[in-house]
């Protein structure tokens, strides 16, 4: 059985809104994405309302879900400063990115700091770098979730070795997995990776704050998200519209990855979030037989550009059969391997990394106490 975007609009006009209007005549409504039985849309309302227009929120979720032949509903609210007709995504997007200023973006209940893993570009080794600077820090005795926020290529399942989906709690609350001591939550677990999705501009927002907030964290130290690769519109939006307290970019040594990584910084720049520094990975190659290191990438470029930008450099991590093997199977080496030369580099990064939290003054990260003057 098929939805259709008519039928959806129907089943709204029955939900009431603070003006009284019928919701598809307030003109809050984004584009209504159906796929397969699943449905996006998001309310962009004046950030004033929002309190009045959550229960509306809640309500076209509810109803949309009521239709039958939908299988799931994703309705996020999203605020904007001024008022005006329903703004669509992109352009909503680009004023936002013209007004840092002007984000509206509390914080997660109960998570003290949400981090950002970001590379320039795919395919650099950000999710395995995520995935083990996750586990360095829950090393440092931090309690610590991770977040999959890569829509078009979510790997925390494989790099995790998750095959469950998620339960609800209470219908509408999901329960996030626990894994290897990490609490995770993943597009991952929503989306058959099968089915293939375009993703438009209010369907990113939806999901990600769908997961933000609609997940059972529990209290968190540190909230890791892997981040989509790149510096585009929805990147940029992702990156407003997280409350995070910093960001990590994860470059190869390449020259092309390297201005990339660069985008990465100017993006996170623009949006005023701190940049905790700059991971180069598969930095140099390490010979699994004979453990030769070869510079294949003349390595260090990584190094040179954090300088270069007035960021931290975090550390350098070797290209290595182990560390693709292991994060390929979900068994990630800092969990699996914990004594070995690898698991110690991502945690020297990880130590890096709280420390920087800590310092800023940002996050109430460190375990240990801390003694004000
Ligand atoms: N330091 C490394 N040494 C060897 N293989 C790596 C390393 N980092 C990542 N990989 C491998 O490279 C591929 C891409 O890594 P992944 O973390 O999925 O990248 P991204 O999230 O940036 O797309 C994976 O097969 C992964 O196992
Ligand atoms: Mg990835």
């Amino acid at each position: 059985m098929s939805v259709s975007k008519e039928q959806v609009l129907a089943a709204l006009a029955k939900v009431p809104t603070p003006g009284g209007v019928a919701l598809p005549d307030a003109r809050v409504l984004s584009d209504i994405v159906v796929s397969d039985g699943k449905v996006f849309f998001s309310l962009t309302v004046d950030a004033s309302a929002v309190k009045a227009w959550e229960p509306v929120r809640k309500a076209a979720e509810e109803t949309v879900r009521g239709i039958p032949g939908v299988q799931s509903a994703l309705v996020a609210l999203t605020a904007e400063r001024a008022a005006g007709p329903a703004a669509r995504a992109p352009q909503a997007a680009a004023a936002r990115a013209a007004h840092p200023a002007d984000k509206v973006q509390p914080g997660i209940p109960g998570v003290d700091a949400v981090i950002a893993v970001a590379s320039g570009k795919g395919g650099v080794g950000k999710s395995t770098t995520a995935v083990n600077l996750a586990l360095g820090l829950r090393d440092l005795g931090l309690k610590v979730g991770m977040l999959d926020a890569d829509i078009y290529g979510p790997s925390l399942p494989k790099l995790l070795a998750i095959k469950e989906k998620p339960q609800t709690i209470g219908g509408t609350r999901l329960k996030p997995i626990e894994r290897y001591g990490l609490t995770v939550m993943s597009i991952g677990f929503l989306i058959d990776e099968e089915t293939p999705m375009i993703w438009r501009g209010p369907m990113v927002m939806s999901a990600i704050t769908q997961m933000l907030r609609e997940v059972e964290w529990g209290k968190l130290d540190v909230m890791v998200v892997d981040m989509p690769p790149g510096t585009g519109d929805a990147q940029l939006t992702i990156a407003q519209q997280v409350p995070l307290k910093g960001a990590v970019i994860v470059s190869t040594p390449q020259d092309l990855a390297l201005i990339d990584a660069r985008r990465g910084v100017a993006m996170f720049n623009r949006v005023n979030v701190p940049v905790l520094g700059v991971v180069e990975n598969m930095s140099y190659f390490l010979c699994p037989s004979c453990g030769t290191r070869s510079d294949i990438f003349s390595h260090g470029g990584a190094h040179k550009e954090a300088e270069r930008l007035g960021v931290p450099f975090l550390g350098e991590i070797p290209l290595h059969m182990t560390i693709r093997e292991k994060s390929d199977a979900g068994l990630p080496v800092v969990a699996t391997e914990p004594d070995g030369e690898h698991a110690k580099i991502y945690r020297d990064i990880a130590t890096k990394v709280r420390d920087q939290l800590t310092n800023s003054g940002t996050g109430r990260v460190a375990p240990k106490i801390v003694v004000e003057a």
